[in-house]
């Protein structure tokens, strides 16, 4: 069967830095604290009104695009991974073809957070794999700084995200050995509310008995997004930090070394593995258990924040311009986050 390739990479970030100083003006913190917990020095935001989760999107596909080779009209499948896209529906990936004048080709939306990119690239390398398609663009890109809690009520969640974009284009590739040698994706839903987003939604509350009372409150009409639910904060991400840390630096590693196992290779053969950039607390953990060396773990959630969808490809793409991933090196990706879910691919670059 043929395997596809990363042809084309590129990312892009907002203008708009945020220091951990920047954001003592809305929120009781500190740089100390912050750094201490999760590594993050500073991270971006999105302009206001200009830009949007479709259009990060679009500036990093120019780029890997550009890179590949080959034009948007040539695109034959788009696969958009966001949790925060422009409208409720449509998706972004629509908003994308249409922004870059492309084909009235498919474009599919992927909701798995910040495992979001992992599973889109899987996707994508089924389609390829299957010979359906030959230029697929592939995007995780976020704007967290428009539905964040900015007061000191939000602050465990609102310090560690950030905004951006990556992409990348897959084509076939008929080289030995080259090219995406395996995805692996797991989900465990019994921990899906203690990192959500619980409105708007249609869920009717059911299992949280503690905001009853906005539900109780509400009309027919108002159960999907009340003034009450927002009075309780419904509308921002609700996470139990710790219990996500917990589970993180366990699933990290057991899918990474699920992935070596599948090629038969072992974790000294990994020359670059990109971890999801969630705290950089939990990139060290993992790569403490795996026995990596630094040189062979890729880290900038200092600069960025937790970008969710767009985080594996900022890094790839940034530790790729770097050098620090050459052709012939044997690259891991792996992501955890929201739902559980959380994925790894294998890749011969
Ligand atoms: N500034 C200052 N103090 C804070 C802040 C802040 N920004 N946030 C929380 N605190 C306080 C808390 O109120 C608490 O105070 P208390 O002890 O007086 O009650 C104290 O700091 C400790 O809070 P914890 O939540 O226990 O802190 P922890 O050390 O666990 O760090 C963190 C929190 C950084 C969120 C960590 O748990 C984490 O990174 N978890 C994993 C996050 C993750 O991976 N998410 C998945 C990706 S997101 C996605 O999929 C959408």
């Amino acid at each position: 069967m043929q395997r596809s390739k990363i042809a084309g990479i590129g990312f892009y970030v907002p203008k708009n830095v945020y220091t951990n100083d920047d954001l003592k003006k809305y929120m009781d913190t500190s740089d100390e604290w912050i750094q201490e917990r999760t590594g993050i020095k500073e991270r971006r935001y999105a302009d206001r009104l200009g830009e949007t989760t479709t259009t990060m999107g679009v500036e990093a596909a120019r780029i890997a695009i550009e890179r590949a080779g080959t034009t948007a009209q040539d695109i034959d499948f788009v696969v958009f991974a966001t949790l925060s896209p422009d409208y409720y529906f449509p998706g972004c990936g629509v908003l994308l073809q249409r922004a870059m004048k492309m084909k009235e080709v498919g474009a599919l939306d992927i909701r798995n957070q910040c495992s979001g990119f992992v599973y889109a690239l899987s996707v994508a390398d089924q389609f390829i794999k299957t010979g359906m398609y030959k230029n697929i663009l592939v995007v995780g890109a976020e704007k967290h700084s428009f539905g964040l809690d900015f007061s000191t009520r939000g602050r465990n969640v609102s310090v560690i995200f950030g905004d951006g974009a990556g992409a990348v284009v897959l084509q076939p590739t008929n080289k030995e050995g080259q090219g995406i040698l395996s995805t692996h994706l797991h989900s465990d839903g019994e921990s899906a509310e203690i990192l959500a987003m619980y409105n708007p939604g249609t869920h009717a509350n059911h299992w949280t008995p503690q905001w009853q009372s906005a539900f109780d409150e509400a009309e027919i009409g108002q159960l999907f997004m009340s003034h009450a639910m927002i009075d309780e904060a419904q509308n921002f991400p609700y996470m139990d930090g710790p219990a996500v840390f917990k589970k993180a630096v366990i699933k990290i590693p057991e899918v990474v070394e699920e992935a070596l196992s599948q090629n038969g290779l072992n974790k000294s053969d990994i020359d670059m593995l990109i971890p999801h950039q969630a705290n950089l607390r939990i990139a060290q953990f993992v790569q403490q258990k795996l026995g990596l060396s630094d040189d062979k773990v890729y880290n900038n959630i200092q600069k960025y924040g937790n970008t969710t969808a767009a985080s594996v490809p900022i890094a790839l793409c940034e530790a790729w311009e770097a050098g620090r991933i050459k052709e012939g090196d044997l690259v891991c990706l792996a992501a955890f986050g929201s739902g559980f879910t959380w994925a790894g691919a294998l890749i011969r670059w």
